[in-house]
């Protein structure tokens, strides 16, 4: 991901106002789900509800779908879009890995298809105020929900100097991890994302990667932590399976490289009838595979929507299909 793909700019006004989020990956979600009259849909990431939008239109006369999300101003701008379709969304702030109960509590139990299209919009990063971009200044806040839970904030001013560098290492692969975050110790208290940005410039090498701004990294690996990205996409993913009717499909969009192989462990271990270690001679697991995988490599944006929407570089979709 470079600069300018997570960077951002500045918008002003109301997120209500605001259509701005291309959907990645668009054509290719709905050929995965395939969308059909008569069935139900979750869409576990709603964000503007691109992708939500076009299986709600794939699925006429009568699809349903519930569209999840964190974000309060993501939820705006996905009501009044999708208003049109009246009864035939409903719409939770919620995490996706709490799919099932609400599934329950709307009395659905099942549903044919799911999405998962992981990370963050191009409205978060646009809006300074909600402190997930490096180059505009805002609070350093970062929380998909910023009503609830630590901020970044919260987390570089009270992380011990070794696990503050590992969480940058591990979560952004930046190989200058420790004097970042040998920098941050001695900065502290970080309040802005400006202020961080200005320290990481100062703290690498001026040789640093040209292709990236020296912050991209370090600015990736606090969202993951401070929203338990990779903590929750793991441990949602067997709930979100056992909600998937016979033959019903799921499609997930990681942009980051962990996120990506914990799908497609998760697909890989599923799909076999035994996980027991190759050394061993008889199973003793007793497991039976529940998916088959339908995408042996990961589907990626052609060069064509690189172009228009740079985002989608990184973007990695792996489908598997309930047996
Ligand atoms: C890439 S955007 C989704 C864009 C959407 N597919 C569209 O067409 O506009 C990712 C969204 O997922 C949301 N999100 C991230 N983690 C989440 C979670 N655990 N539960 C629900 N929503 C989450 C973010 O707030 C963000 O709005």
């Amino acid at each position: 991901m470079n600069a300018a793909e997570h960077g951002g700019g500045s918008i002003a006004g109301d997120p209500g106002d605001y259509f701005p989020h291309q959907p990645v990956l668009y054509q290719e979600v709905l050929d995965a789900l395939a969308p059909e009259s008569g069935k139900s849909y979750l869409d576990g990431t709603l964000g503007a509800a691109g992708h939500a939008e076009g299986i709600l239109n794939a699925s006429a006369p009568r699809g349903r779908l519930l569209g999840l999300d964190l974000d309060p101003e993501a939820l705006t701008i996905a009501r009044q879009r999708l208003l049109v379709f009246q009864d035939r969304v409903i719409i939770r702030q919620a995490s996706y890995r709490n799919a099932a109960s609400i599934l329950q509590e709307i009395g659905w139990d099942q549903v044919d298809g799911i999405l998962l299209d992981l990370g963050i919009s191009s409205m978060q990063v646009d809006r300074p105020e909600r402190g997930f971009s490096f180059l505009e200044n805002g609070p350093l806040d970062m929380r998909f929900n910023p009503e609830t839970g630590q901020s970044a904030a919260d987390l570089v001013n009270s992380l011990d100097e070794e696990t503050l560098a590992d969480v940058i290492y591990q979560f952004g692969e930046e190989r200058y991890s420790r004097r970042i975050a040998r920098a941050i110790i001695a900065a502290r208290p970080i309040t802005t994302t400006r202020q961080l940005a200005g320290l990481i410039e100062k703290a690498v090498p001026k040789k640093y990667d040209p292709h990236i701004h020296p912050a991209t990294r370090t600015f990736q690996a606090l969202r993951i932590a401070t929203n338990r990205e990779l903590e929750t996409i793991g441990e949602a993913l067997p709930e979100l399976v056992k909600c998937l009717t016979e033959g019903g499909r799921i499609a997930v969009i990681s942009f980051h490289s962990l996120e990506d192989r914990i799908v497609k462990q998760f697909f890989r271990q599923e799909s076999q009838d035994c996980i027991c270690p190759p050394e061993q001679p008889v199973c003793t697991c007793g497991h039976t595979a529940v998916l088959k995988v339908l995408t042996r490599k990961p589907v990626r944006a052609a060069e064509q929507e690189i172009k228009v929407n740079p985002r989608s570089r990184s973007a990695k979709m792996r489908v598997a299909e309930k047996l």
